[in-house]
C-alpha cells in the first residue's frame, strides 16, 4: 500500500508570490501546465504544485504505492466503498485518485520514490564521538544546506478517528504516536521516518504544513538566517520536537500555513510500539506562536 508522500499541491491566489517564496525556501521552481512546481534539487521527484485560484486552499496529496500493491489497493478501496474519481483540474492523470473521508483529493501512484539527493555523513565530536578531526566545521558545514527530499505533511482535520482509520486500514499506513489522544496524530509507512503523514484536530479540512530535511542541524539554522536576511517572517525555531525529535524550524507561509524544514528525525521499524503522549510539541527552544495552530483555509462548501 502507501510507501510514502510523493507530493502535496495547494491553490493560492497568486503564483509569483508563491514562486519567490520557495525559491527562498530552497526549491528549484518551474512552470508546468499552468502549475507552478518545485522540486529538491538533485532530486527527480515534483515535491510541491502550486495553482493559481482566488482562495488558498489544499488540492490533493499524493502518495507512492509499495512494488505489486495496485491490485490490493483497489480491492481495499473497493471494500471501503471508495469510488475511483477523475483528477481535479490541475492535477496529472497518473495513478488512482479518490477522496479521503473529508474530501480531499489523494493520488496514489504506481511508482518508487526517487532517490534522495545524496548528502555527505555528518561526523560529530559530540558525547563519546571523536569523527572530525583536522578540518574547521564552521568552514565546511555551509556547502550543503539545501532541502534534499519532502518528508512529510500534516493536514488539518474535524475527524481524526475516521480519517486515521482511512489511511491505516484502507491505505496502510500506521500510527506512530498521537498527542492528547487525537489532537495530533502522526502516521508512517513503515519502517523509516517517524512519520510521513499525519493529522491536527481542527473545525474543519485544511493544509497544515509540508516539511523537507535538510542535511544538518546548521542547515536548519542557517535557512532560517536566509528567510530573514530576504524579509521574510522569522517562523518558529530553532528547536527539537518531542514526538518524532526531529529538530526543526518552521517559516509561516504567504497563506497562513507554514514550511518546515527538519533534520535527525526517529527512524521506527518493525517493532514501534504506539503511544499516547501529553506534551507540548517541542522538547526546547521558543514555544510555538499563537498562530500555529490557526486554520485560516475556508471551510469547504
Ligand atoms: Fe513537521
Amino acid at each position: 500500500m502507501i510507501s510514502g508522500l510523493h507530493h502535496y499541491a495547494l491553490e493560492v491566489p497568486d503564483l509569483a508570490i508563491a514562486d519567490g517564496f520557495l525559491q527562498d525556501f530552497g526549491l528549484e521552481t518551474a512552470e508546468k501546465d499552468g502549475a507552478l512546481v518545485a522540486r529538491c534539487a538533485g532530486r527527480q521527484q515534483e515535491q510541491v504544485r502550486m495553482l493559481e485560484s482566488p482562495a488558498k486552499r489544499l488540492h490533493h496529496v499524493s502518495f507512492t504505492l509499495r512494488p505489486g500493491t495496485m491490485d490490493a489497493t483497489r480491492e481495499a478501496l473497493a471494500r471501503a466503498a471508495t469510488p475511483l474519481i477523475e483528477p481535479p483540474d490541475g492535477a496529472d492523470g497518473q495513478g488512482l485518485w479518490i477522496r479521503d473521508p473529508d474530501g480531499t483529493a489523494v493520488q496514489l501512484l504506481d511508482i518508487e520514490q526517487a532517490p534522495a539527493r545524496p548528502v555527505a555523513e555528518i561526523l560529530t565530536n559530540a558525547g563519546s564521538s571523536r569523527q572530525r578531526i583536522g578540518s574547521a566545521q564552521w568552514r565546511d558545514v555551509t556547502a550543503d544546506v539545501m532541502p534534499r527530499r519532502l518528508g512529510h505533511t500534516l493536514l488539518f482535520t474535524p475527524q481524526p478517528a475516521r480519517m486515521t482509520n482511512f489511511y491505516t486500514e484502507v491505505l496502510g499506513l500506521h500510527v506512530s504516536d498521537t498527542i492528547h489522544h487525537d489532537l495530533v496524530t502522526f502516521l508512517n509507512a513503515g519502517p523509516g521516518d517517524h512519520h510521513i503523514f499525519g493529522f491536527i484536530t481542527s473545525t474543519h479540512p485544511g493544509f497544515h504544513h509540508g516539511s523537507f530535511e535538510v542535511p544538518s542541524i546548521d542547515a536548519i539554522a542557517l535557512g532560517a538566517d536566509r528567510m530573514r536576511t530576504r524579509g521574510r517572517d522569522a517562523g518558529w525555531g530553532l528547536g527539537r520536537h518531542t514526538i518524532g525529535s526531529n529538530f526543526f524550524h518552521y517559516n509561516p507561509d504567504p497563506w497562513g500555513s507554514w514550511i518546515e524544514w527538519f533534520s535527525d528525525i526517529d527512524q521506527i521499524d518493525e517493532c514501534w510500539v504506539a503511544g499516547d503522549w501529553d506534551v507540548p510539541p517541542h522538547l526546547w527552544g521558543a514555544p510555538p506562536p499563537p498562530t500555529f495552530l490557526s486554520n485560516l483555509e475556508p471551510p469547504r462548501t
